[in-house]
């Protein structure tokens, strides 16, 4: 999967991308993500890529032409499967997304800032809108970060065994159940005893229980879905 990210704070995305996983999904050559600085495209020598919204009010809007010119650079080099524009009036990002996008072979994500963009890039350019939850961010930087770890570690091939996504909260709609380390005994405070028994079978009806247990005690919501 290839990702382009269309930004003004690309330095905000460099380091979510450069570790961990999301490090080890670009070495295998499973996502490629590349960061692209909108002032590439800006309309004068400032760097200009926003001005005042119509119509009055404070706070800067986003200015098609850099948008549009930005993305039709890169529809010349290939074909993009969905443009996403993080706002927080999208759709609002869960598993069931996640799990859909992580199939899809190109995709560029629009960072909005201030006011966010002009309507007509969102008519003429913008096929999905996501956000990552009911608050404010100040730009859509933290929440494409959100999107392309959360799409890719779904990659198949990005996680093995140890990291594996099967048993993720939400991957069934429960909540994951409840782990266990050294020591066994922490200051009195004991592991539950099936998960010392040995018996797979047990330890994973166990582990489905307090996976359903959880999640009608949290989001019982998610169990009626
Ligand atoms: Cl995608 N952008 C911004 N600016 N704020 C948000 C968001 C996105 N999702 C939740 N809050």
């Amino acid at each position: 999967m290839r990702i382009d990210i269309i930004t003004v704070l690309p330095e905000l995305l460099e380091s979510p991308l450069s570790h961990s996983i999301m490090k080890r999904a670009q070495a295998k050559g499973l996502l490629e993500a590349h960061l692209h600085n909108l002032r590439n495209w800006a309309v004068n020598e400032y760097g200009q890529v926003d001005d005042y919204q119509y119509g009055g009010g404070a706070g800067m809007v986003m200015m098609c032409e850099p948008l549009a010119n930005a993305i039709e650079s890169l529809q010349k080099e290939r074909t993009y499967d969905e443009i996403i524009y993080l706002t927080p009036d999208g759709e609002t990002l869960n598993q069931k997304i996640a799990n859909t996008l992580s199939l899809k072979t190109n995709l560029i994500l629009i960072c909005g800032h201030y006011k966010g963009i002009d309507e007509r890039v969102r008519q003429q350019f913008v096929t999905k809108e996501i956000s990552i939850g009911d608050y404010v961010l100040s730009g859509g930087e933290l929440a494409a970060a959100v999107l392309v770890d959360t799409v890719g570690r779904l990659i198949p091939g990005v996680l093995n065994d140890e990291t594996s996504a099967l048993f993720d909260s939400f991957q069934d709609q429960l909540l994951a159940p409840p782990v266990y380390t050294r020591p066994a005994d922490f200051r009195g405070s004991k592991v539950p005893g099936i998960l010392l028994s040995g018996d797979p079978k047990k330890i994973e009806d166990w582990r489905y229980e307090q996976a359903v247990e959880r999640t009608r005690q949290r989001r019982p919501g998610l169990l009626e879905e």
